[in-house]
């Protein structure tokens, strides 16, 4: 029988605007190399882990770099990345997110993180909510990075439950594929034209209905 024991949530463009953050940070970089970097280019590299998203950046502009370059412009996009995650404060938790919590709290699911990010702890701790999850999910610990389950699993294995009982919720055509391969339910949050691989999906969190996703999670099921 399935059960719904917990929600896994993506951080970046989930519980909050940080996806823009590293749109900003990546087209610095992109520019200065006169790599042309728009919006439909950051959409693939949402959930991508660092190194992924500069190889995509490199490849679009034809551009090989030495080992060493490799390692400045990660650093460079990261320092800036940093400075503008600086100015995080509990009011850029994305409305909606505070009331599904609860509202998962109250249901006794479980709540869990898993960010490819590896600077998800600090915006988790300046957004205010660490406390509320009952695991945070370790982007450096795992070998291979979303579209690959490896993320959900663990955070699932952190969480001490079924992979088939939990419910992922992303807003990257990367993520939602890490969450299908994991076999769980997936929640995409954005646009359904974009995350089509997605079991349900709400324009923003302050549309994610819990009601309204267990009920389909559970009818997935027959
Ligand atoms: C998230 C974001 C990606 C970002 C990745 C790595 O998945 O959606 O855009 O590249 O995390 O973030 P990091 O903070 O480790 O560079
Ligand atoms: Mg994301």
């Amino acid at each position: 029988m399935m059960t719904t024991d917990a929600v896994i949530f993506d951080l970046d463009g989930v519980l909050t605007d940080t996806a823009e953050l590293h749109f900003i940070a990546w087209q610095a970089i992109a520019n200065k190399l006169n790599i042309t970097f728009d919006k439909e280019d950051n959409e693939k590299l949402k959930g991508v882990d660092r190194e992924n998203s500069l190889k995509y950046i490199l490849a679009k502009g034809n551009l090989a770099v030495g080992t060493a370059k490799f390692e400045q412009l990660l650093k460079e996009k990261n320092d800036q990345y940093l400075t503008l995650i600086n100015e995080v404060n509990p009011s850029h938790l994305f409305d909606g997110v505070l009331s599904c919590f609860a509202a998962l709290k109250k249901s006794n699911v479980k709540i869990g993180l898993a960010s490819a990010s590896k600077n998800a702890s600090l915006v988790i701790s300046k957004l205010g909510i660490e406390h509320l999850f009952d695991f945070i999910g370790d982007a450096a610990s795992v070998a291979n990075s979303k579209p690959a389950p490896d993320i959900f699993l663990s955070v699932a294995h952190g969480l001490n439950v079924l992979p088939k009982n939990c419910i992922g919720v992303e807003d990257a055509v990367a993520g939602v594929r890490a969450i299908k391969s994991a076999n769980m339910f997936a929640v995409g949050i954005g646009d359904n034209q974009i995350l089509t691989q997605a079991d349900l999906v709400f324009p923003s969190m302050s549309e994610f209905d819990f009601n309204q996703v267990e009920t389909a999670f559970l009818l997935s099921a027959t």
